[in-house]
């Protein structure tokens, strides 16, 4: 039953956890980007969204599977902070997500915005894996760079491997506290009643092949119906920012559908809604993080799943969180105002 590439869109994953746990620095070892050492306290203020094609995902998991059949265009990953105070973009990000990465610190276990974020992905049924991060500071750890994580466990002294199952044990107690069964990934038989563990580095990249190929084998084989692109736009605004010679701009994810230049849209605004007219269509390159200024790519269409810099007159009022809505040949303009103000 083979599913035509074209059919399917690219999942949309968050990546969560407490603060510092390395959410930030392990989308830095997959795009191979230095982001987390540009940020204001080496602390996440915002959200951010990075597109990751397939062939870029079956270059880095080729050692651990050659014959991998990614069947979705790439993978989406939204960025969240961890500090307590920002729960609103927590709460933003997992809620427009297909599925997640837990990121829990091996050093550190459970912590309350661990917590926090593992009940807003229950509230939503949300699938989620456990990225188990920073396995390199376990005590005597042998790096081996961006290998798959059996072959890494393998290469390690025993002391090592002991504290590793000890640190292991620990999570997995403190998860079942939480009422959830996890394991290990390659020893999960029960996928979607236990939660799988995938322990990584994201200074040596250790285990970042099996956590990019996991979330992709496991979208596209349990989440088809969802993943099946329709053309009925779905959109949510990420962020509004002022862009030195864009004006006041909209950082939107387009989860389904098509958005071209010139299509008519209404968003929400704090002063009521607002209808304008796409001008221009901007994405950051492939492995690019979407709020580092950088260069960015023009498009006539894009098509979802995509993050999206929208430039356009009047949006200084959009209101950060809502979606947005396009006016087509049938689509009644009062009545889509109305559904832009219900967010
Ligand atoms: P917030 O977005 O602020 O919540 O933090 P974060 O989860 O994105 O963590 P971040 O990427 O900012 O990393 C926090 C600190 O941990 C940084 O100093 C990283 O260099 C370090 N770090 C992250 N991952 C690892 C890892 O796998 N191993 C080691 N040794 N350090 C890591
Ligand atoms: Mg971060
Ligand atoms: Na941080």
């Amino acid at each position: 039953n083979e599913v035509a590439k074209e059919s399917l869109r690219s999942p949309i994953c968050c990546i969560m956890g407490h603060v510092d746990t390395g959410k930030t620095k392990l989308l830095d070892c997959i795009r191979g980007t230095n982001v987390q050492e540009g940020e204001a306290g080496g602390i996440t203020q915002q959200i951010g969204a990075t597109y990751f094609p397939a062939e870029n995902i079956r270059e880095r998991t080729k050692e651990l599977r050659p014959d991998a059949k990614l069947k979705v265009p790439g993978l989406f990953v939204i960025d969240t902070p961890g500090h307590e105070s920002f729960s609103n973009l927590r709460s933003r990000g997992s809620n427009l997500c297909d599925i997640a990465i837990l990121v829990v610190d091996i050093m550190h276990g459970l912590e309350p915005q661990t917590i926090e974020s593992l009940n807003l992905l229950r509230k939503r049924n949300t699938e989620f894996i456990v990225a188990l991060n920073k396995v390199d500071r376990l005590y005597g750890w042998k790096t081996c760079k961006n290998a798959p994580i059996e072959k890494a466990l393998a290469l390690q002294s025993k002391d090592v491997v002991i504290e590793f199952n000890m640190r292991l044990t620990q999570v997995i107690t403190q998860f079942k506290e939480q009422g959830l069964n996890t394991e290990i990934y390659y020893k999960n038989k029960e996928m979607g009643d236990t939660f799988s563990i995938v322990p990584t580095s994201a200074i040596s990249g250790e285990g970042i092949p099996d956590m990019l190929l996991y979330l992709v084998m496991w979208s596209q084989k349990t989440m088809v119906e969802k993943l099946t692109f329709v053309d009925k736009v779905q959109c949510t605004v990420l962020e509004v920012k002022v862009i030195p010679g864009h004006g006041t701009t909209i950082d939107v994810v387009l989860v389904n559908g098509v958005l071209h230049e010139g299509d008519q849209i209404v968003a929400c605004g704090s002063q009521g809604p607002i209808i304008t007219t796409v001008r221009s269509l901007l994405t950051p390159h492939p492995m690019k993080e979407l709020r580092v200024k950088g260069t960015y790519q023009h498009h006539r269409e894009v098509k979802a799943a995509q993050c999206i810099k929208i430039t356009a007159q009047g949006l200084e009022h959009a209101v950060a969180g809502t979606s947005l809505h396009v006016i087509g040949p049938d689509v009644d303009v009062d009545e889509a105002k109305k559904t832009a103000m219900e967010d």
